[in-house]
């Protein structure tokens, strides 16, 4: 019933004369993220046009279903995941991002964060925003990783577009946001930007296609038409303005070579509250969780959590003698399926063992008795 509903509501959508010899290919689409994707227009963005030459690819006609997506994984449940529309494009290329439920083909491109300076300018290194106004977007990747330079001055701003903005008006001496922030507003300024891509954890990833497990046999078919398409889309993405004016290698979170030894290979329950700790160990779990390592970002100064899944301190109560087991698992691995719907990440490549016993010692010093 359905589908016939569509068929004689969108005529338009027939490609190449041949009408609806197969059903559309129903892509959502955020419908205000450009570059990516814009209802607005004139261009619908550079995911829009990707979806077009894959349903296109298919000999299928395109149809968009524009979905707000800044609910995260909420709008993949209420899409794909109902059955609205057969793929999602643009949602993280992670395996096991919402659990057997979702496949995701691709990657279709990486995104990240950019350093964003008045035109023709440059940095040789981070370090150089010392005694800078920097702005950022609340609650971003990039806020966290700032918090982690001394000496700058973070400016916060509700939207990542407002801290470019504050940027060409002079308020900030530049803005760390996602990429397609920095375009947009150059795009909607008719001003150049100088574009530098931040390289470093967490500062980049790539995006995908989302769909249904039923959808395995589409999800193939897609995986070898996007593996053919790099060109294409490399192109798309430049006429859209993105691209990279220069690079800056910033390894904001201490790892990888120098502690490489110390790296945890296995989940290991501890006996942390057993243990009476040194008082500098403590204090540095709090420096690393506060500041160091960004955890405050998202469980808030102290431990003491915006929502009470992300309180630390009410671990006891929650899992009584076996949190710091918990505490171990979630750390090392992270976890996908949260209350809040944002993704608590894994440590296990990121942070030094030591480290994470800090702050496993530091926290067992502040579990509430009820
Ligand atoms: C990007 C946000 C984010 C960052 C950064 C983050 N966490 Fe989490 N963390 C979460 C979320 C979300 C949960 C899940 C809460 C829930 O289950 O709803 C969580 C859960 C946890 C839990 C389990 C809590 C429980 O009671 O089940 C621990 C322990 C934890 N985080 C420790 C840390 C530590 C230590 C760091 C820093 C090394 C850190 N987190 C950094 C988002 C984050």
């Amino acid at each position: 019933m359905r589908r016939m509903l569509l068929a004689t509501l969108l005529p338009a959508l027939a490609i190449n004369g041949s009408v609806f010899a197969s059903e559309p290919l129903r892509v959502c689409l955020d419908p205000d993220v450009p570059p990516l994707s814009s209802a607005a227009g004139p261009e619908h963005g550079i995911l829009y046009e990707i979806g077009q030459r894959l349903a296109h690819a298919l000999a299928r006609p395109f149809a968009v279903v524009w979905w707000p997506t800044d609910l995260g994984k909420r709008a993949i449940r209420l899409t794909v995941l109902a059955d609205r529309c057969d793929v999602m494009l643009g949602v993280p290329f992670v395996k096991g991002l919402m659990g057997p439920r979702l496949l995701v083909a691709g990657p279709l491109f990486e995104l990240g964060y950019v350093l964003v300076l008045p035109a023709g300018e440059s940095l040789a290194q981070i370090e150089d925003l010392r005694g800078r106004r920097i702005g950022v977007a609340f609650n971003s990747e990039a806020q966290s990783a700032l918090a982690t330079l001394e000496g700058v001055e973070p400016v916060t701003f509700r939207q990542p577009e407002e801290a470019v903005r504050a940027l060409l008006a002079g308020a900030v001496d530049a803005a760390m946001v996602w990429e397609p922030a920095a375009v947009a507003v150059e795009r909607e300024s008719g001003q150049r930007l100088a574009i530098l891509r931040l390289d470093g954890p967490r500062l980049r990833w790539q995006v995908g296609a989302g769909l249904a497990r039923e959808k395995r046999a589409l999800r193939d078919q897609l995986d070898a038409l996007i593996a053919a398409m790099g060109e294409e889309i490399a192109a798309i993405r430049r006429a859209y303005g993105l691209r990279y004016d220069g690079a800056l290698r910033w390894d904001w979170l201490p790892l990888e070579g120098e502690r490489r030894g110390a790296r945890p290979s296995a989940i290991v329950p501890a006996a942390a509250e057993a243990e009476a700790a040194d008082p500098a160990v403590i204090a540095r779990g709090r420096e690393l969780f506060n500041s160091i390592l960004g955890c405050a970002h998202c469980h808030g100064p102290d431990a003491v959590g915006p929502d009470k899944a992300r309180d630390l301190r009410r671990m006891r109560i929650r899992y009584r003698a076996s949190w710091p087991e918990t505490y171990w698992q979630t750390v090392l691995e992270g976890r996908l399926q949260t209350q809040s719907g944002l993704v608590m990440p894994a440590w296990k490549d990121t942070a030094a063992r030591p480290d994470l016993e800090a702050i496993l010692a530091w926290l067992a010093t502040l579990q509430l008795a009820r």
